[in-house]
């Protein structure tokens, strides 16, 4: 295991989790990477871990460039253990390094997790020297954890981002020069919306506080390292922040006898005649963090469920509720789905939506049994002209 020199003096040190495919709850289909950062100046500097059983890892890389032993000083921008897990590991083997973290949140998360390593709290604007070199850090509460910090390097012009324009995405590469770019921004968007989408306003507020700094790269806690697509992913993070609509529409729905689905297709086809690009999702076999990354800028969202023992079937409630942990914005929402006998889950799922902050474009739409030719011609029709009529 090697260090990945990234500039003078500035090397990569995580590890690559390849096999990662859960991140409570959130699909890592292309698995991810805990990034650490190692400075060597007259102070030695750590930023961030790795989680917890990748510790021999980061420390072979750090072994690559310099004794583990000679760190002075570790900036712990989040306490969340995927970067915090290995800090009790590094302190066994740096035992006179200073742990630095947000004063307040970040003392108290740390200290709840691994007891008193040594903390001493920074506030924003607060700098730091590391001889050449100095971090001045900025705090970014509640993206997406209270304790969330930034650490700006000069005269290197490097921030260092923590899990902000970060991506869930394993690879050797370590720059966006290298790597599969359309990858990189895809895992970057699913990574936002569901990690950082609910608190769009302190990102907003994040961007603000790092806007007047002269970015020469970043350097996030998970996935490639940002350097020529500064301006690209700043850009696409404005974007998310600003709750920006594309012209999709997103439809979710379960189906037992192909009832609810082919409410679902009349519901696509009715926004086809609306000019929007419908996408479609049966639950069965998508997963919830595919959906919220492609729902996140849909205008439209309508969710189907045929009623299963009195309730709307468990995979859209499962949906529904992380949506409702998730959604950054209101969205015209339909609710729908077919029934035998007792018919409760077009309006369970119709007041779901409403508690997701939705805005019901029409009633509930029901079908008993088996929706005829007509049914669904009628379907396509209401939707369309509710659509229409709400612009
Ligand atoms: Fe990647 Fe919030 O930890």
């Amino acid at each position: 295991m090697q260090a990945f020199k990234l500039a003078e003096n500035i090397y990569w040190v995580g590890a690559i989790d390849w096999n990662l495919r859960n991140f409570h709850g959130y699909e890592t289909e292309k698995g991810s990477t805990y990034n650490a950062y190692l400075i060597l100046d007259e102070k030695v500097t750590l930023i961030d871990t790795v989680k917890e059983g990748f510790g021999e890892e980061m420390l072979a890389r750090i072994r690559s460039v310099i004794d583990p032993a000679k760190i002075d000083i570790i900036i712990s921008n989040h306490a969340e253990p995927d970067h915090s897990g290995c800090l009790p590991l590094i302190k066994r083997f740096a035992p006179n390094a200073q742990i630095y973290t947000a004063a307040g949140a970040g003392v108290k998360d740390l200290t709840a997790y691994y007891g008193d390593l040594g903390y001493t709290g920074v506030r924003a604007g607060e700098t730091l020297s590391l001889g050449k070199r100095t971090l001045t850090f900025v705090p970014t509460p509640m993206v997406h954890w209270p304790d969330n910090m930034v650490s700006f390097l000069t005269p290197d012009n490097i921030l260092f981002s923590n899990d902000a324009f970060g991506q869930h995405y394993a690879s050797d590469e370590r720059l966006d020069t290298e790597c599969d770019l359309p990858e990189a921004f895809i895992q970057a968007r699913k990574y936002y919306a569901n990690i950082v989408q609910p608190y769009g306003m302190q990102t907003g507020k994040a961007l603000a506080a790092v806007a007047g700094l002269p970015i020469a790269a970043i350097y996030p806690s998970h996935g490639i390292c940002w350097t020529k697509h500064i301006p690209d992913i700043l850009a696409l993070y404005k974007s998310w922040v600003a709750n920006e609509y594309d012209d999709t529409a997103v439809i979710v729905y379960d189906t037992m006898w192909h009832s609810t689905e082919a409410m679902a297709h009349a519901i696509e086809n009715a926004f086809l005649a609306c000019g929007l690009k419908p996408r479609l999702y049966n639950l069965h076999y998508c997963h919830n963090s595919d959906i919220i990354a492609d729902a996140m800028t849909a205008k439209y969202i309508a969710v189907g469920s045929p009623t299963l023992n009195n309730n709307m079937m468990p995979s859209v409630a499962s949906f529904l509720c992380y949506f409702k942990g998730l959604t950054g914005n209101k969205k015209k929402s339909v609710a729908f789905g077919s029934y035998g006998w007792g018919g409760q889950s077009p309006e369970q799922v119709e007041k779901a939506l409403a508690e997701c902050k939705c805005e019901q474009l029409l009633p509930a739409i029901r079908i008993a049994y088996k929706p005829s030719e007509e049914q669904l011609d009628r379907i396509t029709a209401d939707v369309t002209a509710a659509v229409k009529a709400n612009g």
